[in-house]
């Protein structure tokens, strides 16, 4: 696979137009080194790490490496901190210098910066990574971004824990990334007598793994739920699940595949919907689940059963993803899911509402 190091692409609104881009660098990444990087190259630049803390002091020293030259852009100034208000006053701060990007280190394993929690020691406490990016991100209007590594130690997988934490259900949502499309593909595939057997358990069953936000603790496990299919690759070593990812991914791209065009998924249909509002109903009166629970559940059966159509009926992929898109808008306007991502952001925690 050759990449063309020459093209250009896009972190949000912000075209980048090189593949290269210039790392943060402390005591090197000052001005002039930056512009003769976008000179001879770069596609993007960035600041070396500036200190929240210092910026909050008005530090003057600080203060000077907000300074932005025309000829540098587009540039992303990196700020550290553990503190998530600082951080976002920081951010606002750098955009206000003029940088494009605002990039957040968690990645600096020098001491000097980890005693006060910051960089990579982040790695190891998701809910304040988590609290930080989200302040960042709603204090600024130009995209964010996290420079981060594996953890503190050598062979940490302390970044692995940060990503997968919220588990779409468990915040009032649906997985709207396909998510709930693969798992309903998923479930028609594993029928034993393929489309004359019965799809109903194997719809139910793929509802409440979703739905009861289940996480595999292994790859066993995730064959069980449904999650993975028996044809998905498993590395026992966990060491080398990026190594083993990157080559599979490399020799797919030499060998020019394609996603399969658009094939056809057999859906429950209405039984599905009726299914999922009887058992709901019993739940909530058994006090089982709360009135909100049931919408977010409903919301997910309608995307799985296909939507008001018959038992058997064959329904494209782009057609469930409009489903699935759908309704995670619909959830996000919702009061009390908004008010359980808060909840779940702030305090590692799932709300009840
Ligand atoms: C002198 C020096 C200073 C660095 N300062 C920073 C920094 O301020 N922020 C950051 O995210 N990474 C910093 N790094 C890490 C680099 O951005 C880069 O990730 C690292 O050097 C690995 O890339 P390499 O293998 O090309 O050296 C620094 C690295 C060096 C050598």
């Amino acid at each position: 696979m050759s990449v063309n190091l020459r093209e250009s692409w896009w972190i949000g609104e912000v075209e980048v137009p090189t593949r290269v881009v210039l790392a943060p660098m402390a005591g090197v990444s000052v001005q002039a080194f930056r512009r003769q990087g976008r000179r001879y190259g770069a596609g993007l630049v960035c600041s070396e790490m500036v200190s929240c803390a210092g910026i909050e002091h008005g530090n003057e020293r600080t203060l000077g490496y907000l300074r932005v030259a025309s000829d540098e852009h587009p540039l992303a100034i990196q700020i550290f901190g553990s503190d998530p208000k600082a951080m976002a006053e920081a951010a606002r701060m750098v955009e206000s210098a003029g940088a494009d990007l605002v990039d957040m280190n968690f990645g600096c394993p020098v001491r000097k910066v980890t005693k006060t929690g910051a960089g990579a020691c982040l790695l190891q406490d998701a809910d304040l990574a988590c609290r930080i990016t989200e302040a960042v991100a709603s204090a600024v209007s130009v995209p964010v971004s996290v420079k981060m590594r594996r953890g503190v130690e050598d062979g940490s997988r302390a970044c692995l824990e940060v990503g997968p934490r919220l588990v779409e259900a468990g915040v009032g949502l649906i997985p709207a990334g396909g998510g709930s499309t693969a798992m309903t593909r998923r479930a028609a595939e594993r029928v034993p007598d393929g489309a004359q057997g019965d799809l109903f358990p194997f719809f139910r069953a793929a509802l409440e793994t979703i739905a009861m936000a289940r996480v595999s603790g292994s790859a066993e496990e995730a064959r069980a739920l449904g999650i993975l299919g028996p044809a998905d690759l498993v590395t026992a070593d966990a060491d080398r699940q990026f190594g083993d990812a990157r080559e599979t991914a490399r020799h797919l791209a030499d060998v020019g595949y394609r996603p399969p065009t658009d094939g056809s998924i057999r859906v429950v249909g209405r039984r599905g919907i009726a299914a999922a509002e009887a058992l709901t109903y019993n739940q909530l009166l058994a006090h089982q689940v709360s009135e909100h629970d049931r919408k977010v559940v409903l919301e997910l059966a309608r995307v799985m059963s296909g939507g008001d159509v018959a038992e058997g009926t064959l329904l494209s992929e782009s057609y469930l993803l409009d489903l699935e898109r759908e309704a995670f808008l619909r959830l996000l306007g919702e009061r009390l899911t908004r008010e359980r991502i808060r909840y779940t952001l702030k305090t590692g925690k799932p709300l009840r509402n």
